[in-house]
């Protein structure tokens, strides 16, 4: 993959990543601000997504990054579908993935090509609130509900499961009496935009 040292004249490879998303992108959004600002050797080559017209497609397009549109809609087959990810990201060299709010669930052909290298985020103290079904307000729901004194934000590897695997970075976030699921969210989601990018240099400049 990368590995980094920042000496002078010294040629540095820069991670090509592909990132993952279904929605807003704000996650997507400040991990490449981050990078660039902090001049960091990631490349942003690609957004996925299943839904073209979400904020983080229209975000990459601004910024002249590639997308690809592969739903259940342009195949119908979960092997093509399968198929032409695999084919297009090899074909992109892609050394690392990040989930950023993607709403498919990853095969497990993929993580088979992407061994430890797909990353995700989740809105909570993960092993905590993760699992099938258990996504955007509806942790933030889950976590009120049960009386939670705080919650958070994971980084972690993306496994064959739904949110087990191996946590790379966490942070706690106090959850108030007067919380609602959207004014957790709120807190959560800064920390989120905090930790995703820490989470991937961890994983990228410091291995
Ligand atoms: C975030 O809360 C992330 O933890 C979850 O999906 C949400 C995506 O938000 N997996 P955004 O699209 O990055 O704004």
């Amino acid at each position: 993959m990368c590995i980094f040292a920042f000496k002078p004249n010294q040629t540095v490879k820069r991670t090509r990543l592909a990132v993952f998303c279904s929605g807003a992108g704000s996650n997507f959004k400040v991990l490449f601000q981050k990078a660039k600002e902090k001049k960091l050797p990631f490349e942003f080559i690609v957004c996925v997504s299943n839904n073209s017209q979400c904020g983080a497609m229209q975000f990459a397009r601004e910024q002249g990054i590639h997308t690809i549109h592969l739903s259940s809609k342009t195949h119908p087959d979960p092997k093509e579908f399968n198929r032409a990810l695999i084919s297009k990201l090899s074909e992109l060299q892609i050394d690392l993935i990040l989930l950023a709010g993607y709403m498919k669930k990853i095969t497990p052909e993929l993580v088979k090509e992407f061994p430890k290298r797909i990353l995700n985020i989740h809105p909570s103290l993960l092993p905590k609130f993760g699992g099938e079904g258990l996504y955007g307000l509806k942790v933030h729901e889950a976590v009120i509900s049960a009386g939670e004194k705080e919650s958070g934000a994971t980084v972690h590897f993306v496994d064959n499961d739904y949110d087990t695997g191996e946590i790379i970075l966490q942070e706690k976030v106090n959850v108030e009496l007067t919380d609602t699921p959207e004014s957790l969210a709120e807190r959560v989601l800064k920390v989120e935009h905090r930790i995703y990018i820490q989470a991937l240099e961890k994983v990228t400049l410091h291995q």
